[in-house]
């Protein structure tokens, strides 16, 4: 059994998740959402989270709890601290003051004990980030190589295992310069996934894809949401908020406006933040 969360006072428990969704409730849609789990066993927990750069105040009293094996989807209008967030859950960025916890453990500052838990949150950015003079293989074993201490050739059965799984089975040895868009960010993937994370962060994983490869890419993300992957997913695919996710959190100006289904949250967006923001990607 994996260790657990702790427990949080039940009055923190959002009214809007629904009897039958394993969560239970006490407060309300609005300014300072508060979304966390029933009994306590968030995956990730946001509390009070706060973060500036120099005078720019950029998140604002963030909580948010992810239970295992949900999918939320984060969205919201451009710097309204959505990339921003997921790097605070990496710990990419420090923040100001508040509490981000994986697992039950606070994220510490620095050290080693930050790097181990870092492994525990694995994530996947809109420019991949390949090592583009490293082969797929290569990229995808350096993690569990260098930071998990894996053996090369345990490393590089877990590699084909997750290359097939991505369903580039067929590409260990091509370099990332070789591939298209979509299956470098399907390598990019299973790099992710190589370190065994408990949870993976996408910020806009699709953006820079041609359309013709997003589907490709949501495919495997759908494919690992079916699986249990808990993940915090940046994105503006609707589709993929409607089939994979458990929430939509709505972002802007660095807060969390609302938080809600994705059928409530795009058939019945309450707040005018919100309406206006899905006025327009809708009128695209
Ligand atoms: N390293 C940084 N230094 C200074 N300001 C930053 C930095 N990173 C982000 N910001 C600012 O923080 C705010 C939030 O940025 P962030 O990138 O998190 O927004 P976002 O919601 O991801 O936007 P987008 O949809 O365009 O990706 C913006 O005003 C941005 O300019
Ligand atoms: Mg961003």
């Amino acid at each position: 059994m994996p260790s657990r969360g702790r427990r949080l006072p039940d009055s923190a428990v959002p009214t809007w998740l629904g009897a039958d969704s394993g969560w239970s409730s006490a407060a309300g849609r609005g300014e300072g959402v508060c979304a966390v789990a029933a009994d306590g066993s968030a995956l990730v927990l946001l509390e009070g989270v706060n973060k500036s750069f120099g005078d720019h105040h950029v998140l604002h009293d963030i909580d948010l709890a992810v239970q295992p094996g949900e999918v939320v989807v984060v969205i919201g209008p451009s710097g309204s601290g959505k990339s921003t967030l997921c790097r605070c859950i990496n710990r990419l960025e420090t923040i100001e003051s508040g509490t981000i916890a994986i697992d039950g453990v606070p994220l510490p500052a620095e050290g080693k004990e930050l790097a181990r838990l870092r492994a525990d949150v694995g994530m996947v950015f809109q420019s991949f980030n390949l090592f583009a003079h490293k082969s797929v293989l290569d990229n995808i074993t350096l993690g569990p190589l260098k930071a998990r201490g894996t053996s090369r050739a345990e490393a590089e059965r877990r590699a084909r295992e997750l290359l097939d799984r991505v369903g580039l089975a067929d590409k260990a040895d091509a370099m990332p310069a070789q591939l298209s868009g979509g299956q470098q960010q399907r390598v990019a993937i299973a790099r992710a996934l190589a370190m065994d994370p408990k949870v993976l962060l996408f910020d806009e994983p699709t953006s820079a894809l041609d359309p013709e490869m997003i589907n490709e890419v949501l495919e495997v993300m759908t494919g690992l949401a079916r699986d249990g992957m808990t993940m915090v997913v940046v994105t503006h695919e609707m589709g993929f908020a409607r089939s994979a996710a458990q929430r939509v959190v709505f972002m802007a100006d660095g807060r969390i406006v609302e938080v809600a289904s994705p059928a409530d949250f795009f058939t019945r967006p309450q707040s005018d933040r919100a309406k206006d923001f899905l006025s327009k990607i809708l009128s695209h």
